[in-house]
């Protein structure tokens, strides 16, 4: 079955150099680029975004390292890439991550109040029809 993904390269992705080795992974792996572009986020847009973790004690760390500086958004699109892109992606904490994936390969703990692990894929069809309408509507 089709379908698209939501994918973000987040702050720590593109600070570090690491947007052509991540978007070289996806592309190794077959899916197709449907939209690419280098945004910086909003407070507004991250709160559609993360609705579901508000209240949770990362929250306002997370949105603040999503503020700290530019974004790549990205819609995939590939027979289960939902699936797809998250195994590639490795597990969420990039400490326990496997070797292969991009956060297991790499990322790592900094130390930092907010887990800083590199991308964000859609967890399911209902999250990624939802996200790619809040980062690209009309899409
Ligand atoms: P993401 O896939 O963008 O979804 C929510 C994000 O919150 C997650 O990636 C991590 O960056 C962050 N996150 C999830 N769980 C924790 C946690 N326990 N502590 C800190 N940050 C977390």
């Amino acid at each position: 079955m089709t379908q698209r993904t939501l994918v973000l390269l987040k702050p720590d992705a593109v600070r570090r150099g690491q947007v052509g080795e991540i978007v070289r992974r996806i592309e190794a792996k077959g899916y197709s680029l449907v939209a690419l572009d280098l945004r910086t986020a909003t407070p507004e847009l991250l709160a559609e975004h993360y609705a579901e973790h508000e209240g949770k004690p990362f929250y306002q760390p997370l949105v603040d390292f999503m503020l700290s500086g530019p974004v790549v958004a990205i819609v995939l699109e590939g027979e289960r890439c939902i699936e797809g892109f998250r195994s590639l992606a490795g597990a969420t904490d990039p400490t326990v991550a496997a070797p292969g994936t991009i956060r297991g390969d790499l990322g790592r703990d900094w130390g930092l109040a907010v887990q800083q692990n590199l991308v964000h894929g859609s967890d399911s069809e209902e999250s990624a029809a939802r996200e790619i309408g809040i980062w690209f509507p009309g899409l």
